[in-house]
């Protein structure tokens, strides 16, 4: 088939992809949403794959949300390119591409805010105040508009999967949150649209995330149940970065995130790290039975 023919369709009207999802739905068609800002890499094209396997339709939805970031972050730095963004989903044959302006998805007298409490206030929320409040409001709006049965979500933002969780249980939402495993580079450093921010040294001190989390990991196989002892060794390889500043490395429940000061079954490994002047996230599962 032509590669023409396998573009995804370009809707940016919020009514038109609604109209055009319960045209599918009355189909009996199942409709998955891959949320993402756009600037694409695989570790979203992942979610899309994962999407056209188990859905009959495909919306990725490719729009920088204002309302989480807050002022002095990166909103205006945030690297766009719909064009990059619906060739790379022409690749995996996607249907639909729904890419609103921040006027069609917050018009003149917008005034609603979906505000989720408890798992929000920690680590990220620690740090980004109000960035969770922006997500669920538009994760909830990107919900009502495509109808979702399946939402797909990267695991790189393991917090934000757990906000969204809670938000979809709290407010009796139908759509399944489904979580998708960490893309990375060969060398292990986790893929991100920030990840073009970092310079040439930037980008090989940024590995001291994935090292860092691999270190925690052996330990804890290795039967370290003392969780600063992991700490420390975590911190140790970060300090090697001379750029790299420690927002956050937290052991906790993989569920609620509560922190574990004794490791007990399996636990989730968070972190977050400046390097220069960006600033990136990582974490790790270790599922013991
Ligand atoms: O993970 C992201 O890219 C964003 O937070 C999301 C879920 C697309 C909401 O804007």
């Amino acid at each position: 088939m032509a590669e023409e023919e396998l573009k995804p369709y370009l809707i940016t009207d919020p009514a038109e992809m609604s109209v055009r999802i319960d045209e599918l739905r009355a189909q009996g068609k199942k409709i998955g949403l891959v949320p993402t800002m756009g600037a694409l890499h695989l570790g979203h094209l992942s979610l899309a794959i994962a999407s056209k396997n188990e859905c009959d339709v495909t919306v990725v939805s490719d729009f920088v949300n204002p309302t989480q970031f807050a002022p002095g972050e990166d909103y205006e730095q945030y690297p766009r390119n719909l064009d990059a963004d619906i060739t790379l989903l022409s690749q995996i044959g996607s249907d639909f591409i729904f890419a609103p302006s921040p006027a069609q998805m917050y018009p003149r007298g917008f005034e609603a805010n979906v505000h989720v409490g408890g798992v929000t206030k920690t680590l990220e929320g620690a740090f980004r105040p109000t960035h969770f409040d922006g997500v669920c409001t538009v994760v909830l709006k990107l919900f009502n508009i495509t109808r979702a049965d399946v939402a797909y979500f990267g695991q790189k933002d393991y917090q934000q999967v757990c906000v969204v969780k809670k938000m979809v249980a709290d407010l009796n939402v139908p759509t399944q949150i489904a979580m998708r495993p960490i893309i990375r580079e060969r060398d292990g450093l986790a893929m991100s649209s920030r990840n073009r921010y970092l310079s040439d040294d930037e980008r090989r001190q940024a590995l001291v995330l994935s090292k860092s989390l691999d270190k925690a990991e052996e330990l804890i196989k290795g039967g370290e149940r003392d969780a600063s002892v992991v700490l420390d060794a975590m911190r140790e390889i970060i300090a090697t970065a001379p750029s790299a500043k420690i927002d956050y490395l937290h052991i906790g429940d993989p569920d609620t995130l509560g922190a574990m000061e004794r490791i007990a079954g399996s636990v989730v490994i968070l972190e977050a790290v400046r390097i220069g002047s960006t600033r990136l996230i990582d974490n790790k599962l270790v599922e013991r039975k």
